[in-house]
């Protein structure tokens, strides 16, 4: 779906960065603001990863969202706002906490799923009566947004089942010729999607966790309860909460394992399935930690060209690795590797949000390691 689109539109990437004088940079969100009042599609960045958006009160508008990106028509968008006051546009009543969420984290890497106002078209919200909102606090999206002067609904700017877009080239390389303007802010600072929370239930249910982590949400609420979906060790099948939830995502070209457990047992493993690659002569990506990069480095063989490293950060700081995974598993397509180990994290904090984005990278194919034998000595 959607291949025909390819070469409609000589896409422009425009950037709108700190270093772009004021008045061009003025210029070029009116122009995108414009191309967004008329029904088309423009990309943009966001503190999480780069959006594609369209008028979210345009049914056809919306419809050409799910075209360009290959999304299956039941996956909702996110509709965001600039500003408190457009929820009216978006919502048709507010539950309780969502005074107090957005009080709390907007703007900010926070999506609420509420009641839908009949503005919204069911095809923004893939036939569903609720809307999941979000106000970001990229600047730039907040001035597209207004220069636009309508709630704009965007997903990640990738095409369906591929890592999300952290930079202005990852969406050029996965929307060009199907859109006719990419915004290029710089790179994305959180680097994963928003936390979306679904604040029709009590208590709350976090229904993909995020730039906010359950941990900050139980502070403010106190009780929040986290869809198993979000952990699951195999793909949802049948109905699901929330619908993205269903579908084969985040996806690198090459097949990817994911060592999870123990990180002196994660280590073993994985130096004894990298070496047996090696020895196959396989050209083999690994995605670690920086404390399992350096016991690797020890005992792997220095095959130059055959191991590609990539070291998204510290486990000590799961923030970094959020922010860098998209980025390092296109780099990994770019480099052409056959296939990818890759190293988990615990599954707190950001953890959560990493690791509900591995195992999907991964499709599932998850090897657990348990703490080495005690071998006597
Ligand atoms: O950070 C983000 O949230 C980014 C940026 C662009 O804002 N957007 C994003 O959108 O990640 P997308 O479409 O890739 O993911 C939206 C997720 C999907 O898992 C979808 O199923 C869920 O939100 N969702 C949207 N509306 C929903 C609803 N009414 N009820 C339950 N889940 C919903
Ligand atoms: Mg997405």
């Amino acid at each position: 779906m959607g291949q025909e689109l390819t070469g409609r539109f000589a896409t422009k990437v425009l950037p709108v960065g700190a270093q772009v004088p004021p008045d061009e940079r003025e210029r070029v969100l009116q122009q995108a603001g414009e191309l967004i009042r008329a029904g088309q599609l423009v990309a943009f960045p966001t503190e999480t990863v780069y959006g594609l958006g369209a008028d979210a009160t345009n049914a056809s508008a919306t419809r050409q969202i799910f075209a360009v990106k290959g999304r299956p028509a039941d996956n909702p968008l996110i509709v965001h706002i600039e500003r408190w006051e457009r929820l009216r546009q978006v919502a048709a009543s507010l539950p309780p906490l969502a005074a107090t969420l957005a009080d709390a984290f907007w703007p900010g890497p926070l999506t609420m799923v509420m009641p839908r106002s009949p503005q919204i078209p069911l095809t923004t919200t893939g036939g569903l009566e609720t809307v999941a909102v979000r106000l970001p606090s990229h600047p730039v999206a907040r001035e597209l947004i207004a220069a636009a002067d309508c709630p704009i609904a965007a997903p990640s700017a990738n095409r369906s089942g591929r890592p999300s877009p952290t930079r202005a080239q990852d969406v050029y390389e996965d929307m060009a010729g199907r859109i006719p303007l990419i915004l290029d802010g710089g790179e994305c600072s959180v680097g994963v999607e928003s936390t979306v929370l679904d604040v029709t239930t009590s208590p709350p249910t976090v229904l993909r966790p995020g730039g906010i982590t359950v941990e900050m949400l139980r502070r403010v609420l106190g009780e929040v309860q986290v869809d198993p979906a979000v952990l699951a060790l195999q793909p949802v099948v049948g109905p699901a909460r929330s619908p993205g939830m269903k579908y084969r995502h985040y996806a690198p070209k090459a097949p990817a394992w994911l060592f999870e457990g123990e990180p002196a047992a994660v280590t073993q493993a994985m130096a004894a399935e990298a070496k047996r690659r090696l020895d196959q002569g396989e050209r083999l990506g690994l995605l670690v930690c920086a404390e399992t990069a350096a016991a690797l480095k020890e005992v792997l063989p220095a095959r130059g060209d055959q191991l590609v490293w990539r070291v998204p950060g510290s486990r000590q700081h799961p923030e970094q690795l959020a922010h860098a995974i998209f980025t390092l598993l296109r780099e990994m397509d770019r480099e052409q590797v056959e296939a990818i180990l890759i190293e988990g994290v615990p599954a707190t904090g950001m953890g959560l949000a990493v690791m509900n984005r591995l195992r999907k990278a991964a499709g599932y194919q998850i090897v657990s390691c348990h703490r080495p034998a005690y071998n006597g000595a």
